[in-house]
């Protein structure tokens, strides 16, 4: 990959993510953790992401622990910072997949202050949930709202309290009354919680100090981003947000360091499709608010949608095949309909979630949230999935909203301000395969000029364009 031009004469890249999450920040995360870092870091979010990689030539999906893990057995570090949430039922279980796959972890650094989620808060966002159906954010359940709520209340549970009787049994006695609704017994979740403690025990450090001591000594730090800026809860589109601040900012803030300490921010902005997870506003939706509810509702995931539009497909060792170009797709695709349209991109770049499957919602780039993401992670923007609209005749980018006779070309996080815009578009011509493309002057016009626009738009700087999921499938500028 010829991102290696970029990385020459840095000491700490992150990257992070433009939008609503999803956006493919795995690819680049894996290329640079095995290529380039000494140290893989993330500092947001718990189990509610879902990272692909490949071990041993299986697709593995790691929620938890970053994905540079795999290159423990060169001596690279790995680290889940302070400002993550964890689940030890799932951190455990993602460390015995690494003992079935033979995957050494000696490097492993667990912060003492990260936050723990505990079975209550599980339960409560269950309970809250925010089922999206009934008006709820649609979070993925696993306990994170609740688990930074608590931290945010200073009730939390860090990772250090798991070895202090006194103040676990004081702070879950404190749960209780946080939660009357549910029936905490302090003495079975500390039972509970045991084995897991004892499990992690050897690998839990003050990871701030051990990440300022490998910055003194010049080693090379990657921060691995989850989640997106949209779902910040510092910048997204609240309250339809996540628990973290997945900025740069709270990137950094979360493994110990500034951002003005990262070299190389890359902010992922997929193109020039976007997806959403969950609820929430989305103004270049297709199909609007009928898609939201749709995929808001069971019995629209993969298998269902491929049944329902007769697309032929077969179950091969538990994952779904079928021809992404398949004659029917690619009709959706180009449907007048924008919701049939969105069908036909989602089955097209197989957006489905990694962590719940959930389908995810469909819509055109929109650069005016893009801009606001610019000024605050940073000008440096990758490209990713472009290739996936190789069936499409023409597509379209956002660069602005109207509500009534007035025009709008910055972003707000207000919902109702969200939901009673309509997009203003810019058409261009559809551009065909380019997954064979290797560099940027190779490049369809069409996709080219859409580029300088949204540049031009955004104050971005498009470093690199991804046009297929390996990593030889990339330009650099
Ligand atoms: P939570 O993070 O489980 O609290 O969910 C809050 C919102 O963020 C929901 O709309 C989720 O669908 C969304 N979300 C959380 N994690 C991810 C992710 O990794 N990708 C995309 N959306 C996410």
């Amino acid at each position: 990959m010829s991102l290696d031009k970029l990385l020459k004469n840095v000491q700490t890249i992150a990257i992070i993510c433009n939008q609503w999450g999803d956006t493919g920040k795995g690819k680049f995360s894996d290329y640079i953790a095995h290529q380039w870092a000494d140290v893989a870091a993330r500092g947001t979010g718990g189990n509610n992401a879902g990272h692909t990689v490949v071990v041993n030539g299986k697709e593995k999906i790691f929620h938890l622990i970053p994905t540079g893990i795999i290159n423990d057995s060169l001596g690279k570090t790995t680290i889940l910072g302070n400002g993550m949430v964890i689940d030890l039922a799932v951190l455990s279980s993602e460390l015995d997949d690494l003992d079935k796959e033979k995957v050494s972890y000696n490097n492993l650094m667990i912060s003492k202050d990260a936050n723990v989620i505990i079975p209550y808060h599980v339960n409560v966002d269950k309970a809250k949930n925010q089922s999206q159906k009934h008006g709820g954010i649609g979070s993925t359940g696993r306990g994170i709202g609740p688990s930074y709520t608590d931290k945010i209340a200073r009730k939390g549970i860090m990772i250090s309290d798991l070895f202090d009787r006194d103040i676990l049994v004081k702070k879950i006695n404190k749960a209780r009354e946080l939660y009357p609704e549910q029936e905490i017994d302090t003495e079975k979740i500390i039972e509970y919680l045991r084995p897991y403690a004892e499990r992690i025990k050897p690998f839990v450090r003050d990871t701030v100090t051990a990440i300022h001591k490998f910055m003194r000594e010049g080693k090379k730090i990657l921060l691995e981003g989850a989640q997106g800026l949209l779902l910040s809860i510092e910048h997204g589109t609240y309250p339809y947000v996540t628990g973290s601040d997945c900025s740069l900012n709270g990137t950094a803030s979360g493994v110990g360091l500034s951002a003005k300490a990262i070299d190389l921010p890359l902010g992922v902005v997929k193109f020039p499709v976007m997806t959403r997870v969950g609820a929430g506003p989305f103004p270049t939706e297709l199909g609007g608010w009928f898609s939201e509810s749709y995929c808001a509702e069971e019995g629209h995931m993969k298998p269902d949608e491929l049944r329902e539009y007769k697309i032929p497909h077969e179950l091969d060792n538990g994952e779904i095949k079928y021809n992404w170009r398949d004659p029917k797709i690619v009709e959706m695709m180009n449907s007048k309909d924008p919701f049939t349209q969105g069908i036909g991109i989602r089955l097209s770049a197989g957006e489905y979630g990694a962590t719940t499957g959930r389908p995810r919602r469909i819509g055109w780039t929109d650069a005016v949230a893009a801009k606001y993401a610019v000024g605050i992670n940073g000008p440096l923007i990758l490209l990713t999935k472009a290739d996936c609209l190789a069936e499409s005749e023409e597509f379209k980018l956002c660069y602005g909203y109207t509500a009534g006779s007035e025009s709008f070309t910055n972003f707000s996080r207000n919902e109702k301000f969200l939901r009673s815009v309509s997009p203003e578009y810019k058409s261009y011509q559809g551009y065909g395969n380019i997954s064979d493309v290797r560099n940027y002057e190779g490049l369809p016009r069409s996709l080219k000029k859409a580029v300088q626009d949204f540049e031009k738009f955004t104050f971005g700087s498009v470093v690199a364009v991804s046009v297929g999921p390996d990593r030889e499938e990339t330009i650099v500028r």
